[in-house]
């Protein structure tokens, strides 16, 4: 790890290349004034830094991060190799990535390339090398974003024939026999039998159905070659510049690579936060889904973060979002520090006036004159960074984690089983219930120590393994809580169907149940009454009908023709309990079954808030920082413990849209 990024809270991202030099000091100069510390430069740069096949011209980047630096502005540079220029494309056109139904996907957006080819790669360690031995010992620069939201664009791609031959190598190393694939992906069905590893395909579009075995590989396989690109440019920059950190941008709960694995050889995580999303057309409505993205980045490293990309105006390409309101920036700016952000860099300086991206607006306009959003921001990088000074470094704590797991997700791609079930959305589900009532949440991977948390929430856990299994009975036996639910223990670690015993599997004896029969709720939502309550509740999209093997039932069916049987249930192991959901609760059962639960477990909430008011608190060393922000376009109420002192807001308790309450414990 390396790198020096204390004291530094504040950047915006920025692209000097699209604007005359004489423009620049008077750009440097507004940062200054606005309290900008640090830019990040240059990650889609790769034509201006090398014109012509290995004439490099890297004199306009340090021009610009002497001239920056003037101003006490540091510099991150981005590698280039999101945007690989004509010359080189022209010259390898192979390098072109081919996606899933064959289609040699062409120049002219970004990303137009296979991060397998081996050309392709050779021209970008060449660049990597030339940019990090000319920028190691610049004072201004400290670090380095690798390419720019790796599995953006990526979506489909590519299927050429590296890639192809990339994917059988690895098959080749998981599996060494032919024979032992073709068992792992039951190939006998539907004569898909390979006698080499040279036969196996990539997958391109079928004419009919697919191969849930292969697809899960297949996506593991397109996570693993992006984590290889990656360390590839980490390896050269670590090389040559080992004083400055390394990260990479994220994109919060994307799918395309597994974050875990991208982050372990990076110095700190980030993440790219656009609550306006692609053009959101009332964007306060998903502040719990913002707080999400922000909590899965701090679980990726199991530290603070940045934000390398903080909307900073209205989002659109083609078409449009609705503006930010007054104030609005500032909030989703203060809820990124208050889930852990150090740092906070707005995407972008200025609203650019070619390209794609013409209407992603910037802090600063088409005009390039300070208007409402600098000014804004401004303010809020004033009241905000003498605090984020004293609070560096301290986390978020949670006594609740919610196991994320990249496989699950991709098998549940593969095969929803309901069409509208889905992998992040039952996550997010669990995590909206806890987030309202301000309970604060650590998502986990499932090869983490769980024993730090009173309650473990572990949503379709779908492909199980003996030891992810044992891991579950060791928590709860310690005295943990753990919440399992609907299509649990169905396939092994292959995709294959699990057949050796009823589900959930062995976890049928830790949560003291067994799974006889099931439902597939297709356009009807079950009933479903808690114990000793007659109003009726409803359940979505699956019903587990559960056999008690000496579990309580905490609900019971009431509707279909497995009503009184058990839905919900809970069952005393060792210390600790298992807590089983046979169906997907909807809203009101939620709120229920998580109440009970929270009260049972003695999980504490932060304080009590209006629906659109966020708690939140950082800790260090015993000091306590709380974050209380109203998301609403009203005025919200809250109430904290009596150890809270105001530090920054007027009215305790009593909020105004968009505004920031800060406080210290005493
Ligand atoms: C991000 C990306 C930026 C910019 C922005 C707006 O996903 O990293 O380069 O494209 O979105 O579209
Ligand atoms: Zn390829």
């Amino acid at each position: 790890m390396a790198g020096n990024w204390k004291g530094i809270h504040f950047g915006t991202d920025y692209y000097p290349e699209h604007w005359p030099r004489e423009r620049w000091e008077t750009d440097a100069k507004l940062m200054q004034e606005m309290g900008i510390q640090v830019v990040r430069m240059a990650e889609f740069s790769w034509h201006k830094m090398e014109p012509v096949e290995g004439e490099f011209d890297f004199d306009w980047l340090e021009e610009a991060i002497a001239l920056l630096g003037k101003y006490g502005i540091k510099t991150i540079l981005g590698t280039p190799s999101a945007a690989p220029p004509a010359w080189l494309v022209n010259k390898y056109p192979e390098i072109l990535p081919i996606d899933r139904q064959g289609r040699v996907r062409g120049f002219g957006g970004r990303h137009h390339d296979c991060q397998s080819n081996p050309t392709y790669r050779k021209y970008v360690a060449t660049m990597v090398t030339a940019m990090a031995k000319r920028f190691a010992e610049n004072p201004d620069v400290i670090g380095w974003q690798t390419d720019n939201e790796f599995g953006n664009s990526h979506g489909d791609l590519c299927t050429c024939d590296s890639c192809r031959s990339t994917f059988q190598k690895w098959l080749k190393k998981k599996y060494e026999t032919v024979e032992s694939l073709n068992a792992a992906w039951g190939n006998h069905f539907w004569s898909q039998e390979y006698n080499d590893f040279s036969e196996v395909f990539a997958p391109r579009i079928t004419v009919t159905g697919e191969n849930p075995s292969a697809m899960l590989d297949w996506k593991c396989f397109c996570s693993d070659l992006i984590v290889d690109f990656q360390q590839k440019q980490i390896d050269i920059i670590r090389e040559y510049c080992p004083n400055h950190f390394i990260t990479h941008n994220c994109m919060g709960f994307a799918d395309k690579v597994n974050y875990f694995d991208l982050n372990r050889e990076l110095d700190f995580a980030c993440h790219d936060q656009y609550p306006g999303g692609f053009y959101a057309i009332m964007p306060h409505e998903n502040n719990y889904d913002m707080a999400a993205n922000l909590d899965i980045t701090r679980g990726f490293k199991k530290q603070n973060f940045w934000i390398m990309e903080q909307q900073s105006g209205i989002t659109g390409w083609e078409i449009m979002g609705r503006a930010p309101r007054p104030g609005q920036l500032s909030a989703w700016a203060g809820q990124s520090v208050a889930h852990g952000a150090d740092a906070v860099v707005f995407f972008r300086w200025r609203t650019c006036t070619a390209g794609t991206e013409q209407y992603w607006h910037g802090i600063l306009p088409h005009s390039g004159n300070p208007g409402r959003r600098y000014q804004e921001l401004k303010d809020f990088i004033g009241k905000m960074k003498p605090h984020m000074e004293q609070f560096e470094g301290a986390m978020p704590k949670s006594e609740v984690a919610i196991v994320f797991s990249y496989r699950q997700e991709y098998a549940m791609q593969i095969q929803p089983q309901h069409p509208d079930l889905n992998y992040v959305g039952q996550i997010k589900k669990y995590y909206k219930e806890l987030y309202k009532n301000n309970i604060p949440v650590d998502f986990v991977e499932d090869t983490e120590d769980f024993s730090g948390y009173k309650l473990v929430i572990a949503p379709l856990q779908y492909l199980m393994t003996p030891e992810l299994e044992q891991k579950y009975f060791d928590y709860v036996a310690g005295g943990g809580h753990l919440l399992l639910t609907m299509r649990t223990g169905v396939k092994d670690a292959n995709n294959i169907c699990m057949s050796d015993r009823e589900l959930p599997g062995r976890l049928g004896e830790l949560c003291g149940i067994e799974i006889l029969d099931y439902d597939c709720l297709r356009d009807v939502d079950v009933q479903v009454r808690m114990n000793e309550s007659e109003e009726t509740l409803l359940g979505a999209k699956w019903a587990d009908i559960i056999t008690s093997k000496g579990a309580k039932s905490v609900a019971d069916y009431a509707s279909e023709f497995y009503a009184g049987t058990p839905c919900i249930t809970k069952n005393v192991y060792g210390d600790g309990k298992a807590y089983y959901v046979g169906t997907e609760p909807k809203e009101e059962l939620m709120k229920r079954l998580l109440a009970l639960i929270t009260e049972e477990v003695g999980v504490k909430s932060l304080g009590w808030s209006d629906e659109e008011v966020e708690l939140s608190v950082r800790e260090k060393e015993g000091k306590k920082w709380l974050f209380a922000i109203n998301f609403g376009l009203e005025e919200g109420c809250y109430q904290v413990p009596k150890e809270y002192k105001l530090i920054l807001g007027s009215e305790a308790g009593v909020l105004k849209p968009f505004e920031i309450h800060l406080y210290v414990n005493e």
